[in-house]
């Protein structure tokens, strides 16, 4: 039975893994014995994550890589064959909120948080499918998405488009690479202990600290580990029927 959730001598892919929830999940398909590659923009954070992964008893590589510029990925995709020879997981989890109201939100605001958290995840996904469809092998691509693709949040209006383009994205490209034996699905966060980098003024407010309890069934707020066994079912075999999902992980946010 757990044999199903066995990720060893599977290379995966972790984009924005150097803090946060990124990290989370680096190390913990580390731990289910993945070959991991850790990246982000700060490659000081990336190596001080890969180093946890390579202590613990797991194979690590720690590369940097903006993810909203096509050559990083490119790179990262080459850096990744390179070290390990394959790639069998993409988990796309980088990603930057700016809050504003929808009208203050400037072009420059609005391109850049598409850049990268909707246009950097197509890119990483079609990069890493190409080299899965060249191995013949199949693969797993798992999206990093947001509640905020599926309700409506004040204030994340760039962010909130990003997110339900990538819910859509996950579902096109499920469908597309099925017959490629690559399976393609979501996560989608609810608020979690690890506030994004963008968030932490909005999250300061105590209004907005207990709504964020009130609007959650569980009463709490998710702790990064929790993202681990989600990542770890779309990575491994136990999901080998599963694809084109969006799963909420939200403490019963989206419930209601
Ligand atoms: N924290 C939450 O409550 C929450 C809720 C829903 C969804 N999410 C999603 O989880 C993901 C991670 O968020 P977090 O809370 O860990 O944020 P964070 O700000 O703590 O960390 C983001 C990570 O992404 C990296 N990054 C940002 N832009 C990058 C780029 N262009 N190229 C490479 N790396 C880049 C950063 O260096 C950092 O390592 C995001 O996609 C976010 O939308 C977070």
């Amino acid at each position: 039975m757990s044999d199903m959730f066995e990720l060893t001598g599977k290379v995966v892919v972790v984009t924005g893994s150097g803090r946060g929830l990124g990290k989370a999940i680096a190390l913990g398909v580390g731990t289910a014995g993945a070959s991991v590659v850790v990246c982000s923009r700060t490659l000081s954070e990336a190596q001080a994550t890969s180093d946890e992964i390579a202590a613990a008893g797991s194979p690590s590589l720690a590369v940097q890589v903006d993810t909203g510029d096509r050559a990083s990925c490119e790179s990262l995709i080459a850096a990744t064959v390179d070290h390990f020879g394959k790639l069998d997981v993409m988990v796309n989890n980088a990603g930057i909120d700016i809050i504003e109201p929808a009208e203050d939100v400037t072009e420059d605001a609005w391109d850049q948080v598409l850049n990268i958290n909707l246009k950097g995840y197509f890119n990483c996904s079609q990069l890493a499918a190409r080299q899965m469809i060249t191995q013949g092998t199949g693969g797993s691509i798992v999206n990093n998405s947001s509640i905020a693709g599926r309700v409506g949040i004040a204030g994340l209006s760039a962010y909130a488009a990003a997110k339900g383009g990538v819910d859509q994205l996950t579902k096109v490209q499920a469908v597309e690479w099925a017959p490629k034996g690559i399976r393609v699905n979501a996560f989608a966060p609810g608020y979690f202990e690890n506030v994004m980098s963008g968030a932490t003024e909005e999250h300061r407010r105590p209004e907005k600290r207990s709504q964020v309890l009130a609007f959650t069934p569980m009463g709490r707020r998710g702790l990064p580990d929790e993202l681990v066994g989600p990542v770890v079912f779309f990575a491994s075999d136990a999901s080998s029927y599963v694809t084109g999902a969006v799963l909420y992980v939200d403490g019963g946010y989206t419930a209601q």
